[in-house]
This record gives C-alpha cells, structure tokens and sequence, in this order.
C-alpha cells in the first residue's frame, strides 16, 4: 500500500535505506564480506573467475555498468556488460574462466531469461543471478543466486531495485577482490562505505524539497543532457532514463569526455545539462567539460559531493555528501530519482503506469 506517499514511485524511493540495510542484512560480518553468500563452493569460484560477462536490460543493465568499474578497480578481473537482447543473437566468444552474471529485477524479463538459457550451454564457470524475486524464472535457472531484498517494487520505474542490485554488485566486487588480492585498507573502507550506506541515504533523500523546486525548471523543456565519468557515467544514463520513462521529456546521457565528439553541438541556453559528479580523479576532467557547456550558455544543474562543490560556476549546484567509489554512484542515483519524480508530477503524467510501458518486459 502507499499509505501517504502519493505514488508508488516516491515511496519506493524512500524505502531505499531500509531496501538497502536489508541486501546487506547478514552479508559483512567483522568487516568482511562473507563469501559463502555466493554458494558454498564460493571460495574455489572467486579464485577461478577470470573474467566476468554481466547480462541485463534496462536500469538492470545500467547497474551492470556501474559493476563493470568495481570488478575492473577493485578485482583486477575484465569485465563487460552488455544488453541481453544483444547479447542473444551475435554469437558470443567465451573464454575460460568466464562467469555469466544476470542482473534483474523482475526475473522474468524474457530477454535476460533466454541470454542466461544460451550461456547455459556456453562453457561458463557458472551463472550468478542478482534478482529480486525469489521464486522468479531467472533464479531458478541460476546454478548461484545473491537476491536482492528490495520487497515489492510497484512503480514500474525502477528506484529500489537498482540501489539494492548496485549493493550486491559491490558485494561481489568487493568479494572477488579479496581473493583476488585487493589491498586491505581499500577493501576494508569499501565494506565500510556498504555499511554505512543506509544512513547517507537518510541524509541525501533530505534533499527532497530543494530538488522538487528545482523540478520546476524542466516542466517546459523538451530535451535534457546527462553527464557523467567513470561510474558516474551509466549513474547519468539511469537519471535520463528516469526523466523520459516518466517526464516523456527526451533526456540523453554522455560520458563527459565525449562531449567534445558531438552532443556539444546541441548545447543552448534551451538545453538543460545536467552532471553528477563525485569526488575521484577524474572531477578536474569533469569541471572543465563542465566549463565547455557553461560558455556555450547551457544551463547547468550540477550534483556535486560536498567536497568538489567549490568554484564550479554551475547556475544550480545541489551538494550531496561525501561518498566514496563505493556509496557514491548509489548517492548520486538518488537526487536525479527525485528529480524526475517531481518533473513528472508537475507534468501530470502517470507516475507509476508511465505509457506504453510494463513493469516486466516478459516479451520479447
Ligand atoms: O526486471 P528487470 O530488472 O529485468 O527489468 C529490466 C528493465 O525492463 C527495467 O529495468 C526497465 O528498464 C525499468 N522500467 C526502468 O525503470
């Protein structure tokens, strides 16, 4: 039910520090990553991966982006990810030592269900699933399976869910890391940042007011720009599938250092330009990108972490906390959650049935 939350969406949004606590419920103990959440032969699994194929569609997928960065940083292990309904028909080369990993919500997206059903009969390790729904078709179709715990979500645009995938998929970064030799202190803050993670959510959803007045900005605009790096990338193509899926205002998202390539022609005081960005290495790259679109007159709504928010020259600066490589693309989500829900409502569309669209793509 929604008691007074009025759509699902915004309710599924507030749930997300308790979506998030309950992924990690019985998952780290004594600073670690309990590894036999991956199966009791997890151990012998971690150490013969490889290399690491990740499968999904949608806000599924964009989570697999994000996991990309984590498994190649953290565990040294190539990873890539790709979209199921590709993925199926182009003839994929397996190496040795290559496990398949699915990420979905639903379980039941057919595209995912039939990629994961082919790579069955490819010489992977094994398949893990990051699922929502226990009893779904993907699970069982798993020889290993880490469940999301996000509860029921009912907005058909994803929000819990994706927090929650993003936890578990940091879960097993961090997990193959460890076997994989990852240092100790950057392992140890990387679980901390997991268990501290429920709180920051708390603290960032505070942002809610600002961005709903914010929101009013873009009732009348036709396009948007996101911009991202590093994991900050496949954050800004969540927050643009956000804002079309239920604003219907067309929204691209580009990694930064592309800008130059193309999309910057677009750029006018008419084009919002919206960039997430965290404290790491590439904020300098990032800032000056951000300096391109300033003098071309686009409007610049920056969501920045505390820590970098000083001399942007951004007409709208919304500070979020600090967050490391770990909670940081999960703190960014949140904001950009927020935003589109506001767009939306303020454009009276459907929030929670947005046109044209299911909540289980069970299709193909
Ligand atoms: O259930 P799944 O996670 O497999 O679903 C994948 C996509 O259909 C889904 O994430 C879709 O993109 C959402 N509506 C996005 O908000």
């Amino acid at each position: 039910q929604r008691g007074d939350y009025a759509h699902y969406m915004l309710k599924e949004i507030h749930e997300q520090s308790q979506a998030v606590a309950d992924t990690l419920e019985g998952r780290i103990a004594g600073g670690k990553v309990l590894t036999q959440i991956f199966g009791v032969e997890a151990e012998q699994l971690l150490a013969a991966t490889q290399a690491v194929h990740i499968i999904a569609c949608g806000t599924s997928y964009h989570a697999g982006l994000v996991a990309r960065y984590w498994i190649e940083q953290l565990a040294g292990v190539p990873c890539t990810t790709e979209i199921a309904s590709e993925y199926r028909y182009r003839d994929p080369v397996v190496r040795e030592g290559t496990l398949f990993l699915t990420i979905s919500q639903s379980g039941e997206t057919a595209d995912t269900l039939a990629a994961l059903k082919l790579a069955k009969q490819m010489p992977y390790l094994a398949q893990l699933a990051v699922c929502n729904v226990p009893e779904s078709s993907i699970v069982r179709e798993s020889s290993l399976v880490l469940m999301t715990r996000a509860g029921p979500e009912i907005g058909v645009a994803s929000t819990k869910a994706f927090t929650t995938q993003l936890v578990a998929l940091a879960l097993f970064a961090l997990a193959l890391g460890r076997v994989k030799g990852l240092d100790d202190a950057r392992y140890a803050d990387g679980v901390r940042q997991l268990e501290q993670l429920p709180g920051l959510i708390v603290e960032t959803l505070k942002l809610d007011a600002e961005i709903k007045t914010l929101a009013e900005r873009f009732t009348d605009k036709h396009h948007a720009l996101f911009l991202g790096r590093g994991t900050h990338w496949p954050v800004a193509m969540e927050g643009a599938l956000k804002l079309k899926e239920i604003s219907y205002i067309h929204a691209e998202a580009y990694a930064a250092g592309e800008l130059k390539h193309g999309p910057l022609a677009l750029v006018d005081e008419d084009m919002p330009v919206i960039a997430v960005a965290p404290n790491d290495r590439l904020i300098d790259k990032l800032k000056s990108n951000l300096e391109e679109v300033r003098a071309r007159g686009g409007q610049l709504y920056a969501f920045v972490d505390e820590t970098v928010a000083h001399g942007l020259d951004a007409a709208h600066v919304v500070i979020l906390p600090a967050a490391g490589e770990i909670a940081a693309p999960v703190i960014s989500t949140l904001p950009l959650q927020l935003l589109s829900y506001h767009v939306a409502v303020l454009r009276g569309t459907d929030v929670d049935q947005p046109r044209n669209l299911a909540k289980s793509v069970t299709v193909e």
